[in-house]
């Protein structure tokens, strides 16, 4: 009787089988009535002798405590754990997020980050208080390089690595980042993101090697097969690390490319897309997966038993353990940070739990255990899981992480030979967009202009997860041994007897041969780069303007283009007579300047290598596009130029296609508060968010009501001058689509009386602005449409292109009043704000 409901709910949206979403109902007997799809195949799991280790697991899982099982669940992050946690519980892992750092300290020197790992290895295996001596492991973020760690390898970020079609090199990469890794005494890292990115408005489509499963997949083999080592004989040495798969599945796929947000792919579409670096990677024999943010279907994927046990564990055969990302668990409904039995119901074996929340969440799962909510048996496969993969990396027999054979090996890290691999790198991802007159490659005995924001600027040339998660604040002292674009460039000139001159903003004082503009995104992570559309500096075209100051005064000008995703760049390639996309190449920037000069003879040095793994945009609001969907991109997947090649490009049509533009509303709230908002309510200082029907803070209430649908409407009491409300992304959204003459905030109110009501708009600290309700709506008590014109806000500062508030109401006293509809729209005539 379930199973059959549950096919017909499947059936209603177009996949194979749904998971129910209260756990009381995923009992054993369900899973067992689920059919899984053929196509999820059996993994071909490299490890020839898989029992070696399971008597072991048995032996040691038979003698722990409730609690001991629980701890090697429980993932803090160092800095909300102390070695003395360790010591009490002894977690099954730790972290450090991107950005954190041993004591906090930016600069702490590779023996700080061993003397920490020592420390918590130590506090682990010490029985005294906890009776427990498993050896805890510790994972970080080696992303591209040993990233989080001042003078390490910085590889270029996946979506170069794309652009190369080599897997050998990564699979080279790859060793030399978990040597680096395990110079520092960590075991284990969160890599490869094999997200196969097809709407590259999302903010980690760097993270992706390609918008095409084939690339994705074959890559996920290499770089899991560089990181473990040969693991048929069930053995990671020390010379190598754990490797993660993420973020299964479907992190690629979501709706607008939004972060976190919701995949709504066929099941089909879901294995043939994203799911390819899944089976690759665990071919390969990665030991864990970690679970995504995003939904498929509306439901979160650490709460879907269908995806992590039916196809991951069960179908597919997946014995390593499956590890949340980021308090990821909390995100389910009905669960919270510090209270989530549904995740590990689901099939989530280690819970990422980076914030003082660890707590609450291991004591509750132990109470859930207790109490048989949680049976053993789940809890005993994910405790068997995490024991497995340390006996396979020899936590039990190595020694402790400061003497293992590369511990201490300072040498390794930013090692003369990564580097060249990574300057390799570098020239073997460098794509060639346009090269008129074949001007490239150089001669490298000009007089050489170096100009741009990114010429020498080892920041923006690496990119988000670079030392600090969103790879900002930092300086080219920050990265010792590393090599700018520009030094790679002024080295190569000045050894052929030539000239460099760096100038950001382009002035020289003698006119150069040639002018090499480097310049793109600023560096991002996660949804922080979340845009709503592909143009390049949109309504600030600064560097358009440095590329045709320099084409107006006759230098010929080389583009060379920093960006973590294709972007439309049409007005800039006609700027420029050659373009070179870089990507974000890392710490050696060398690489750069090797492909483009020539050999002093004038013969390649060498060659244009690489081709484009995304598909890249004719106009701003083309997106997705992606390989085989029958749209007309400008550049093909496939696309890059070669020295030699007689190509010129013609100058392009700028012209934009505003009918994409002006399609669709920005909804804010129709029912339900639309992602990425929040609706969040304050009252005498206190807070409080939105996640059900009714929400009340001090004196201040809400709740949903009825009017034309239901709960289409927020009735909100004011019981004072203190309370308001506003809507809230943590992340800047970009609503500069609504910045013509006919773009408004609008919705629809209904009041009782007027008092004095402001509306406000922010876009960050400092960056507000408020205006009198009043002077939009009228003083009768009926429903009444509003239409403020977003020229009021644009003119007292606010800046569209980041909106944390699209809008927040306050009152001088206390008020009732409902609101529904509410969004940014453009009516039929534009409307000129009152009073100006
Ligand atoms: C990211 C993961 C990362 C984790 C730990 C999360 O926000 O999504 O990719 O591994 O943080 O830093
Ligand atoms: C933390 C990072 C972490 C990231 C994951 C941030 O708040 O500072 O360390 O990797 O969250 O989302």
């Amino acid at each position: 009787m379930k199973s059959f409901t549950l096919s017909v709910a499947a059936a209603a949206i177009g996949v194979t089988a749904l998971t129910a979403c209260s756990t009381s109902e995923t009992d054993s007997q369900s899973a067992n009535t689920v059919t899984v799809p053929d196509y999820w195949p059996q993994i071909q799991s490299p490890i020839t002798n898989k029992q070696a280790v399971e008597a072991k697991v048995e032996a040691l899982l038979a003698d722990m405590t409730v609690e001991q099982k629980v701890a090697q669940l429980i993932q803090p992050e160092i800095r909300d754990v102390t070695v003395e946690d360790m010591r009490r519980y002894g977690f099954g892992s730790y972290l450090n997020g991107g950005g954190s750092f041993p004591g906090a300290n930016k600069h702490a020197t590779p023996q700080e980050w061993i003397d920490l790992a020592e420390a918590m290895y130590q506090a682990s295996i010490d029985d005294s208080l906890d009776g427990s001596s498993i050896p805890t492991m510790w994972g970080t973020d080696a992303v591209h390089g040993h990233n989080n760690v001042i003078g390490a390898t910085l590889f270029p970020h996946n979506i170069g690595l794309g652009a190369m079609r080599d897997p050998a090199l990564i699979e080279e990469i790859a060793t030399a980042t978990a040597k680096e890794v395990r110079a520092t005494g960590i075991d284990w890292i969160f890599a490869p993101t094999v997200a196969v990115v097809r709407d590259d408005r999302w903010g980690r489509t760097y993270e992706s090697y390609s918008e095409d499963p084939a690339i994705v997949g074959e890559y996920a083999r290499a770089i899991v097969t560089g990181l473990q080592g040969d693991i048929s004989d069930g053995n990671i040495d020390d010379q190598h690390v754990i490797s993660t798969v993420k973020h299964f599945v479907g992190d690629g796929g979501t709706d607008k490319g939004d972060d976190q947000g919701n995949n709504l792919a066929s099941e089909k579409e879901l294995f043939d897309i994203h799911a390819q670096g899944y089976v690759h990677g665990l071919n390969a024999g990665s030991q864990s997966v970690m679970a995504s943010f995003n939904s498929w279907h509306g439901e979160k994927i650490h709460g879907s038993k269908y995806l992590l046990t039916d196809v991951l564990k069960d179908k597919m055969g997946f014995d390593g353990f499956v590890v949340g990302d980021w308090n990821g668990h909390g995100q389910i409904p009905g669960c919270t940070n510090d209270n989530c039995p549904q995740a590990l119901l689901a099939g989530l074996d280690v819970y990422m739990a980076p914030t003082p929340t660890w707590r609450p969440l291991m004591e509750n799962l132990i109470t859930q255990v207790n109490s048989g909510e949680i049976p053993m048996a789940r809890l005993d496969d994910a405790v068997s899981r995490v024991l497995r993969v340390k006996l396979r990396v020899g936590l039990f027999d190595l020694p402790s992480p400061a003497n293992r054979s590369l511990s201490g090996d300072i040498s390794v890290i930013g090692a003369d030979e990564h580097r060249e691999i990574a300057r390799e790198a570098v020239r073997k991802s460098l794509v060639m967009l346009k090269n008129n007159q074949q001007l490239l490659p150089l001669a490298p005995n000009s007089r050489v202009l170096v100009a741009g924001d990114g010429a020498h600027n080892i920041g923006k040339q690496s990119g988000g997860w670079t030392i600090t998660w969103q790879g900002t604040g930092n300086e080219n002292s920050d990265f010792p041994g590393a090599t700018s674009i520009y030094t790679g460039i002024e080295q190569t000139v000045e050894a052929a007897g030539g000239e460099a001159e760096l100038s950001v903003n382009g002035s020289f004082t003698e006119k150069p041969d040639v002018a090499i503009v480097v310049f793109g995104e600023t560096p991002y992570a996660e949804g922080n780069g979340d845009i709503a559309n592909v143009e390049y500096q949109r309504g600030d075209k600064q560097d358009l303007a440095l590329l045709k100051s320099l084409k107006a005064q006759g230098i010929p000008v080389v583009s060379v283009f920093i960006t973590g995703r294709p972007l439309w760049v049409t007005p800039e390639l006609n700027a420029s007579d050659a373009f070179v996309v870089a990507w974000l190449p890392g710490s050696e920037g060398g690489g750069v300047a090797d492909v483009l000069f020539s050999k002093p003879d004038g013969s390649v040095n060498y060659p244009m290598h690489g081709k484009l793994s995304f598909s890249w945009p004719a106009d701003p609001f083309q997106n997705p596009v992606n390989r085989g969907d029958g749209k007309q991109p400008l550049f093909a997947y496939d696309y890059g130029l070669s020295y030699g090649e007689n190509a010129d490009l013609p100058q392009l049509d700028e012209s934009v296609n505003s009918a994409a533009n002006a399609a669709g509303d920005a909804v804010i709230f129709q029912q339900s508060v639309q992602q990425p908002w929040s609706l969040i309510a304050t009252s005498a200082g206190e807070q409080g968010a939105m996640n059900s029907n009714v929400l009340s803070v001090n004196t201040l209430s809400i709740r949903t009501a009825d009017r034309h649908v239901q709960e289409d409407t927020l009735q909100i009491e004011f019981g004072s001058s203190e309370d308001s409300i506003r809507f809230f992304s943590p992340f800047p959204e970009d609503l500069l689509d609504y910045a013509v003459p006919t773009g408004v905030l609008a919705f629809d109110i209904q009041r009782s009386a007027t008092t004095g009501m402001t509306v406000s708009m922010s876009c960050g600290d400092g960056c507000e602005a408020e205006l009198a309700l009043d002077d939009f709506i009228t003083a009768d008590n009926n429903w009444q449409s509003v239409a403020i014109p977003l020229s009021c806000f644009v003119d007292k500062g606010v800046n569209l292109r980041e909106i944390y508030v699209p809008m927040a109401l306050s009152a001088e006293d206390a008020t009732e009043f409902k609101l529904s509809d509410i969004r940014f729209t453009r009516v039929e005539t534009p409307v000129a704000c009152p009073g100006s």
